[in-house]
């Protein structure tokens, strides 16, 4: 399976600035194989990336998407109308969850609608605080997770990526948060095969990869690359830094050669 290194640049950059900042990661990226590697810039700026990137080296997600192809949304843009330009499409991100109140039937409903339209969903999964404080974290991994998929047929899930994303792990809106242990991902890890393997079988259960995303900086990211379920990593604040993406990539690469050789 491909190591995914994923960008998440949230609400940053404007459409020029998205578009200098992708022109400086085509020249610095090496491609690889095995690596497979994703940014996802804002809406507004999907249409020109789609156009400067090369997708042998970068692919693009998109953030969000309404879960309709196409009616009267006023406001919304529909996965069926961003299908040509991206590959991916991150779902479930607890920043829609908690600041835009997405539900589990939203997510669902997404989830479905991606792999409608040819794309690929990343679907997000991740404990708050206080459900990690009160011991509620395998029930809430198991709800979004098992959530997010029902109305993926089970030979679909393996064309789903699913994050671990600790939400009070992610640096965006949160100035306080925590760094993830690599023993706490490795625990969510086991779990989420664990119900993956029990609700789909062993072969999906194995197929479908895993990515770990909260505060990866190029610093603690072979930490998380080296756990033996580990398929990836969702970076939001250092995929704004051109030399701290690059960076985690050729980390990832390295790990990936290593695992090779054993
Ligand atoms: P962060 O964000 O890397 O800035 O913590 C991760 C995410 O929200 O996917």
């Amino acid at each position: 399976m491909k190591t995914y290194i994923i960008g998440n640049w949230k609400m940053n950059f404007t459409v020029g600035e998205s578009s200098l900042f992708l022109h400086k990661l085509l020249q610095r990226v090496r491609s690889y194989r095995d690596i497979e590697v994703v940014v996802s810039p804002s809406l507004m700026a999907l249409q020109s990336l789609s156009l400067q990137t090369d997708r042998r080296k970068i692919k693009l997600a998109t953030q969000n998407f309404y879960h309709r192809d196409f009616g009267a949304f006023t406001g919304e843009v529909s996965i069926a109308q961003l299908r040509s330009l991206v590959d991916y499409a991150i779902v479930g991100h607890s920043e829609r969850r908690y600041i835009f109140n997405e539900s589990d039937k939203d997510i669902r409903a997404k989830v479905a609608a991606a792999l409608r339209n040819g794309l690929t969903p990343i679907l997000c999964i991740g404990e708050t605080d206080s459900e990690r404080t009160f011991g509620e974290t395998a029930d809430v991994l198991r709800d979004q997770l098992l959530g997010g998929l029902s109305e993926v047929s089970a030979e679909e899930v393996s064309k789903c990526i699913i994050a671990y994303e600790p939400v009070w792990a992610i640096s965006g809106h949160d100035k306080a948060a925590k760094v993830a242990s690599p023993l706490d991902v490795k625990d969510a890890f086991a779990l989420i095969r664990k119900i993956l393997k029990e609700t789909y079988g062993k072969e999906t259960a194995e197929d479908t990869p895993l990515l770990f995303g909260g505060s990866v900086k190029s610093i603690n990211a072979e930490s998380y690359l080296l756990l033996e379920d580990c398929n990836g990593l969702l970076i939001g604040g250092a995929s704004l830094i051109a030399s701290e993406f690059t960076d985690i990539i050729e980390i990832a690469k390295r790990v990936k050669d290593a695992n090779a050789q054993h």
